[in-house]
């Protein structure tokens, strides 16, 4: 095969990195797209360092071996603990990860003063840290860490009163502090868009890197000579380590989520094969 018509692999430790393979999706119809939920090993949030290296790289070397030409780490978790590893190990094949939105969080804010909804690992780790003292260094942060989110999202409850008692905690003091711009700094959150201005009201600005991770996926694809080809839209393929059945129900559903502002068309997801 052609490697200009290969998949992009695309991984997550659930079915979080689903709100960034749609936005893959929309800008790049014509790639072939392979996703693969690691939710027998979900959440990666609260496990240590070198139990996530492990699983990612053995989720790459599954992506690899289908045939992948680019990896996207859609996980601010894995991103922030394994991303260097991950390029080290696979030199061959272009690797990118994703970092929490604080930049354009910052750069959006009119009241000086955004909020961080991340995994514990990604609040307190080296990379959310250093991208706050680089982005934002005259902006109020506050750093809400919640791990019990990620399940949520995993358990498909996306609205009504058992999400929104979950969300009342984390948000209330983003409130209280007078955040206007609230970064949603792991993949699964998107998802809870909805359920996250019940809370809070319609005022509060919800950013996320999903696009941004898309932009650069084009971009590098672009450098190295690698789009596809078309003219036909590519296919979505779903992988799992969990319940198969379960997680692509849970997937369709997903997808069918429409983006702050906009109804995206759920692409079918095609059998793993
Ligand atoms: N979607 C992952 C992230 O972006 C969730 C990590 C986890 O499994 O805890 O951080």
């Amino acid at each position: 095969m052609n490697v200009r018509s290969a998949p992009i692999g695309v991984f997550d430790s659930g079915v979080g990195g689903l709100s960034v393979l749609r936005e893959v999706r929309a800008l790049l119809p014509r790639e072939a797209l392979l996703y693969y939920a690691d939710s027998a090993y979900c959440p990666y949030g609260d496990k240590a360092p070198a139990a996530i290296v492990d699983r990612t790289v053995a989720v790459a070397e599954v992506l690899l071996a289908r045939g992948a030409k680019l990896l996207v780490v859609a996980c601010n978790t894995a991103t922030s603990v394994a991303l260097p590893t991950l390029r080290a190990r696979f030199p061959a094949v272009p690797v990118v990860g994703m970092v929490p939105a604080v930049k354009p969080a910052a750069a959006a804010t009119r009241t000086g003063k955004i909020g961080v909804l991340a995994t514990s690992q990604t609040v307190s780790g080296a990379v959310l840290a250093g991208l706050i003292r680089e982005h934002a260094p005259t902006v109020e942060v506050i750093l809400v860490p919640a791990p019990g989110l990620v399940a949520v999202v995993e358990a498909g409850d996306l609205a009504g009163p058992r999400v929104e008692a979950a969300l009342c905690p984390l948000l209330a003091p983003l409130v209280a502090g007078g955040v206007d711009t609230l970064v949603l700094g792991c993949t699964h959150f998107p998802f809870l868009g909805e359920a996250i201005r019940r809370v809070t009201g319609p005022d509060l600005a919800l950013v996320d890197a999903g696009e941004a991770v898309a932009r650069r996926i084009r971009d590098v694809l672009d450098a190295r000579a690698l789009c596809a080809p078309g003219p036909r839209d590519g296919a979505v393929t779903l992988l799992t380590s969990g319940d198969e059945a379960a997680v692509r129900a849970l997937a369709t559903r997903l997808m069918a989520v429409p983006r702050a502002g906009r109804c995206a068309a759920p692409p079918s997801l095609a059998a793993a094969g």
